[in-house]
Order: structure tokens, then sequence, then C-alpha cells
């Protein structure tokens, strides 16, 4: 590999020219040997968020930090693999129903997940609410369990695009985390790498999203699915709403029990429309079409592929879920129409009451979180319970208070304007 030095790749991109591929290699891999130190990775990363990159720089910068880890590979399996990614957004559960609801349809889910970070929560400390269950998993027990169970929901390893790793906490703590290019490449380098054969992004609009606007989110969509296609991964981009939160609940036990209420064939109409449009996206990426995913989620398929799921993970999926120990009830303010409901002031308010961690190294309550007992469009009557909050501390509450201050509207007579939750689909 050519060397180059980082004050000069770093003006290059100060002064709004291209980098080269080689450029590009070389600083990823100095970054991650240590070569190249953090402060100069910050001024790099901050010259990219003002002055952005080309197509052809990110698919590099990718393919740079897929090379500097480990890459898995699924193609010995007997079925086709495909996986979902989700930009992050409130009450966002639907990995949990949509993963057994895939593998019960002859598709393998390699999901390497994340915990959460800040207002969205993590799909891996939901599933942890479940006694027993483990989120850590070697690559021969990942390969078995997709083999015997056909789904696999587990913590993406160390081996996994380090540079990553490194780039993205550094991001985090240099105001560098929205570029565009940065992000696209964060996304795709891990999930090319965990080796899927076909991939489905559901990149959340609105306020409690990464993206605030539908342009942005249109960008960030086409970039990752061009990146996903160069290195022959079939992927597809859904646009969903996220200026409100997603079903009735956002914690971690509480969304694993409205998970399991989807699974038993009920649950929050938002929730089966995205967790069945999603599935569908996936099995036509991994050339399935002749299943309706709505069939086998009615049939009680999906729920035995999550009970054996859960149970090859050593959870127990019939055992009682924890609860939080104080509740804080908050009641309609006037009869009338909820007519908004904000899904950041919802997922602060999750967050505050301890569904979240403010650092990576913090605890979550498996039993906190908000349920909402209204969406957008019901009738509530003044006095009527509206928001449930759940903490096992209560002097949490008042400032979980503070955050849905503001974040919902009743109004008496008002009509209410129903909008889509599918937005668009970028290919
Ligand atoms: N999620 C990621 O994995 N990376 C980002 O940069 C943003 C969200």
């Amino acid at each position: 590999m050519a060397a180059h030095d980082a004050v000069e790749v770093i003006s290059v991109k100060r002064d709004k020219a291209e980098l080269s591929d080689s450029q590009i290699d070389w600083v990823i891999d100095a970054y991650t040997r240590g070569e190249v130190a953090d402060e100069q990775m910050s001024a790099l990363a901050m010259a990219i968020l003002l002055n952005g990159m080309n197509r052809r720089e990110i698919a590099t910068w990718t393919a740079a930090m897929i090379a500097s880890g480990e890459r898995m590979d699924f193609s010995s399996l007997s079925r086709p693999t495909a996986d979902k990614h989700s930009t992050g957004g409130v009450g966002d559960k639907i990995t949990l129903p949509l993963a057994p609801l895939v593998a019960a349809c002859g598709v393998a889910v390699p999901q390497l997940s994340g915990r959460g970070l800040g207002h969205t929560g993590g799909t891996l400390d939901k599933l942890e609410s479940i006694p027993g269950w483990r989120a850590a998993l070697s690559n021969d027990e990942m390969f078995a369990q997709l083999e015997s169970v056909g789904a696999v929901i587990c913590a993406a390893g160390d081996g996994l695009a380090p540079a990553d790793k490194l780039l993205y906490a550094l991001r985090d703590v240099t105001g560098t985390v929205e570029a565009i290019p940065l992000i696209a490449s964060s996304i795709m380098s891990k999930k090319i790498a965990e080796g899927t054969g076909a991939l489905v992004l559901d990149v959340k609009v609105g306020s409690g999203a990464f993206m605030k606007d539908l342009d942005r989110a249109r960008e960030l969509a086409s970039t990752m699915v061009e990146l996903g296609k160069g290195a022959g991964v079939q992927t597809v981009a859904l646009l969903t709403d996220m200026a409100t939160p997603l079903g009735l609940t956002a914690g971690n036990a509480i969304e694993v029990a409205e998970s399991v209420e989807v699974l038993a064939g009920g649950g929050p109409a938002d929730v089966v429309e995205l967790t069945v449009a999603l599935a569908t996206e996936m099995l036509a990426g991994a050339g399935v079409t002749d299943v309706d995913p709505a069939e086998v989620l009615a049939s009680g398929r999906a729920m035995d592929s999550w009970k054996s799921m859960i149970r090859a993970q050593g959870g127990d999926p019939e055992a009682e879920l924890p609860t939080a120990r104080e509740s804080h009830v908050v009641t309609a303010p006037a009869s009338g129409v909820l007519t908004r409901l904000d899904a950041m002031a919802v997922g602060l308010a999750a967050w505050r009451l301890g569904a979240g961690r403010a650092r990576k190294e913090d605890p979550v309550q498996a039993g906190a979180g908000v349920v909402w007992h209204a969406r957008p469009g019901d009738t509530v009557r003044e006095g009527e319970a509206l928001f449930t909050l759940l903490t096992d501390e209560p002097d949490r509450f008042e400032r979980a208070l503070a955050s849905l201050e503001g974040g919902y509207d009743v109004a008496d007579g008002a009509t209410y304007e129903s909008t889509a939750l599918i937005l668009d689909r970028i290919s």
C-alpha cells in the first residue's frame, strides 16, 4: 500500500478536492493501526462533513473499512440470506417480529445488531430483557443457528469493520456524526462485511430520526443502495415516517411484549404494516416471491420461529418479562382528537426514564419506558390516561415529564389527516 501523510490527506479535503483511492486506503488502514492520530482523523472527518465526498470516494472509503476486518460468508447455507437495517427510530421494535417472520418464510436472517445510544433504542437492549437471553455468539454458533432456526439477532463481534468502531466513537465526540458519506459508509461497511445476500434499509425520516427531512433521507438512502449494489448485495431502501413513534411502546421489555403481540397476530396496525412491508422486500431481495408474509404471520409460524430463536440463545420465551417498580400516568388535558405525537419527545422521555443510556458503558433498565394509550387520529377524553411512564427510579419522572411537554396536541372537533407510514422506495 502506498504511503501518504495525514496532513496531506486532510489538506486535500480541506481544500475541497477529491481524495484518491490510494489516499483513502492508506488513511483508513493507518488510522486502524494507530499511525494516524485521533486529532488528525477528527480534522479529516470535519473536512468531509463540510466538503462532502463523491460516490467514488464513498465506495472506496467503505471498501477500505470492510478491508480493516473480517468478512463473513453465508453462501454455504442451505437457504438464501437477507437482512434489514434501520437508521434508528423511537418505538422501532420491527427487527423483533421481522427476523423470525422472514425465517419462517424460508430466508435466513443474519442480523448483527447494536445497543442503543441516545434517544433511539437498541435491539440488543430490548432482547436482553428476556430472562437468560445472550447477545454474544461465536461465528460458528451463529452459522449453526442460521441453519437450524433460520434467524439470529446477536452482537457484532470486534472483527467486523474495526475501522468503523474507532471512527464512529470519534465522530460521536467531534460533532461529525451527521455527514451523509460517513453515515452511509459506516452502516454499509458493517452490513456488507456481515455477508448478507440481500439487504433492506429502513431509512427513518422525521423528528425522531437522524434525517429530519425527506431530501436528506433520500440522498442517504440512494448512497447506501448504490454502495450495496456495487458490493454485490441486493439492496433496496424504504423511507418511512419517524415524526410519530411506532406502535404504542418505547422501552425494552415493553417493546418485546408488543412484538410478541404482533407475532401472535395482533399488535398495533403500523407495526404490523411495516413488518410485513419489510419482510416482503427482504424475501424479494432473496428471490422468494411466492410466500405471503402476512399469511405466515397470521398462521403462527413466525411465533414458532421466534420461540426457537430466543431459546437457541439461552432465553426463555415463556418467562415473565421484567416490569418497572414505579409508574406515573399522564392524563389527557382535554377531550378531542390526538392530532400530534412527537417521536423525539417520546424517545427522550423513555431515555430519561432509564430505557436508554447516556454513555456506552451505562446499564439500561429492562422495565423502563413510555406507553402511549392513543395514536394520532384517536379520540381521547379529558382525564383519561394518555401516557404511562415506567421506571425503577421515581426521581426520573420529572425530567421525563418535561420532555413530553409540548410533544402532543389534543384538539376538540379537529379532523385528522393521516399520513403515510411508507414515504418512498429507492432501488
Ligand atoms: N449508524 C451507524 O452504524 N453509523 C452511523 O454513522 C450512523 C448510524
